[in-house]
């Protein structure tokens, strides 16, 4: 039977997990209130803390609806057990998919040795990879990566990954130590591709850095035979990003879903997420539009959900 990855048309797309922006409230709005990509992603997930005490904290980043599927978890950590144990209990909540982070370059995360440093530790790696396969059960697995560390090794590293035979593999065209500061190297994700069709053909491909529209993705699908495209910051520029066709949309629009998003974000956390994360999306709504700027200089003054409901009201 073929997997959702499989089942998608393509150029599919995919939202990037972007930590403290795509929580469970954003992708709702995402889904409901704006253009929908194909697939959505968690926050990155430490397996640590989902078997520890800090599970309670914790699981809140598992939290989906109906309306965000296909929806897949993002993990990452050290401990093959715990990625074993997190792979079962992802299954269980009904998840579609579980991505493995191997790519963030957080330089704290890089030190403990894990996601992109385990470009290093090919064992390791096969460790984690073994368990997730074990705990998910069939689920499909993804693991999104960069290029290299210094140097680029695209072909080295996402060649061996490939030889594990995973559902899809996400590559991020910039290595750890450029972290965002240079351009992504959408060549070095089509030399992917290539690779892919002789290492393992049922592997779908996503490429991911610098895409901000759906024609922009079409461009890279139909140039480099990705299968699929994952935008990340392209939303902070424009809401609609996953709508075909550069369409405008009016001042009231904007402020409508932003009004949609803090009325959920308020449901949903009420005080038990800091009110000033989401402080982090005025910009994204309030912007490019006559009288925004001092729209946005009074929203970034509140200190409550109360204050900047009235201020949109
Ligand atoms: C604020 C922020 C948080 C991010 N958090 C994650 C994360 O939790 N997991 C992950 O794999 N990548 C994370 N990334 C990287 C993005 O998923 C993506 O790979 C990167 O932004 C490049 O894509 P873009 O050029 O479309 O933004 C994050 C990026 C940003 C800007």
């Amino acid at each position: 039977m073929k997997n959702f990855w499989q089942r998608l048309k393509k150029p599919f797309l995919v939202l990037a997990p972007m930590e403290g922006v795509t929580d469970f409230v954003f992708r709702e709005i995402v889904a409901t209130e704006l253009p929908k990509p194909h697939v959505m992603m968690t926050e990155f997930t430490n397996v640590e803390s989902l078997m520890s005490k800090g599970f309670e904290k914790t699981i809140i980043r598992f939290k989906f609806s109906e309306k965000q599927r296909p929806i897949i978890a993002q993990i990452w950590g050290m401990n093959p057990e715990n990625y074993y144990k997190s792979a079962k209990l992802i299954t269980k909540l009904g998840f579609d998919g579980i991505d493995i982070n191997m790519g963030c370059p957080v330089r704290e995360v890089f030190k403990m040795g894990v996601c992109s440093a385990l470009i290093n530790n090919r064992p390791l790696a096969k460790e984690i990879i073994d368990s997730v396969k074990k705990g998910a059960n069939g689920l499909p697995i993804s693991i999104k990566i960069r290029i290299g560390i210094k140097e680029v090794v695209t072909e080295d590293w996402a060649g061996f990954l490939l030889e594990q035979k995973i559902e899809a593999l996400i590559i991020h065209g910039r290595t750890v130590e450029q972290m965002s500061k240079v351009p992504a190297d959408w060549n070095e994700i089509g030399k992917v591709v290539k690779l892919r069709n002789k290492i393992s053909p049922e592997t779908m491909i996503i490429g991911n850095g610098d895409v901000n529209s759906y024609e922009d993705a079409e461009e890279k699908h139909n140039k480099f035979g990705v299968d699929g495209v994952m935008i990340g910051r392209g939303i902070f520029h424009n809401p609609w990003v996953f709508e075909k066709g550069n369409k405008n949309h009016t001042p009231e629009e904007y402020k409508d879903v932003l009004i949609k998003h803090l009325n959920l974000y308020e449901k949903t956390y009420g005080d038990g997420r800091n009110y000033h994360i989401m402080k982090k999306f005025y910009k994204m709504y309030v912007n490019n539009f006559k009288g925004a700027n001092q729209l946005r200089i009074k929203l970034m003054s509140t200190n409550n959900f109360k204050e900047a409901q009235e201020i949109l009201s």
